[in-house]
């Protein structure tokens, strides 16, 4: 949909496709997995803890047409935006908050490139749902259910709320006990359950930027 820190629309067409109709994405951020293909024709629920991001989705969601979203204003080399969809958009490792940022000229191309891919999702998301709050708040339901958190160990200011605030042993048995499909993203260094590499051959734990999963399906 949009752009953002540790997005997976790069990736998403390496996890298995969801074999419910309800997706749950508990760790919302972009959505990169339930926008991929056709996924976005499921029903959606994503929750956030972050609520600028949140209020994003709701835009986006409820009253955001493909007019409204062009008419976004553009971003301009040397101002200090506060603009929560366009930083988030462009954010990067040497983008080191997401409340204000000094724009550079690769952040102007990245915002323009971000508003077009707004703009040309933006009527597959109007039957979706989100909420804001913690992912334990998410209904206990059957669903495809993709858990993306931040990275066990992540230091850094992609994200308003990071690892330091999860507790990955309370997320680990939250995660075992979902009903239906269960995916869950990592590093190859978290421990917390047992991972495997996304891509057998590429990932290894000894990247920093490889790609790890734990898979499950319950009868339910
Ligand atoms: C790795 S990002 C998700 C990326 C997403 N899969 C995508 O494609 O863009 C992790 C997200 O988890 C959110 N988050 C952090 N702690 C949370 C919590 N306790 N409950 C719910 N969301 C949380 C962050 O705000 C961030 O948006």
């Amino acid at each position: 949909m949009f752009s953002y820190y540790g997005s997976k629309r790069q990736l998403a067409h390496y996890y298995a496709d969801p074999q419910h109709d309800l997706i749950v994405e508990p760790f919302a951020g972009s959505a990169g997995y339930s926008l991929h293909g056709n996924r976005w024709r499921k029903d959606v629920l994503l929750l956030d803890r972050d609520t600028r991001l949140v209020g994003v989705w709701e835009w986006l969601i409820g009253e955001a047409t493909r007019a409204a979203i062009l008419a976004l204003p553009e971003l301009r080399v040397g101002e200090t935006s506060r603009e929560f969809l366009s930083i988030a958009s462009v954010a990067t490792r040497t983008v080191n908050s997401l409340s204000t940022a000094v724009v550079t000229p690769s952040m102007v191309a990245a915002w323009e490139q971000s508003r077009s891919y707004l703009a040309a999702d933006i009527s597959k998301i109007k039957h979706w749902h989100v909420r804001s709050g913690e992912y334990t708040d998410a209904p206990d339901v059957a669903a495809t259910w993709f858990v993306d958190p931040p990275y066990e160990g992540y230091v850094g200011d992609g994200y308003a709320y990071g690892s330091p605030g999860l507790d990955y042993i309370r997320l680990a048995t939250w995660i075992r006990s979902r009903a239906g499909q269960t995916i869950a993203c990592e590093s190859g260094v978290a421990g917390y359950l047992p991972f495997e590499p996304l891509r057998a051959g590429t990932d290894n734990p000894d990247d920093a930027h490889a790609e790890f999963i734990w898979s499950h399906h319950t009868e339910r």
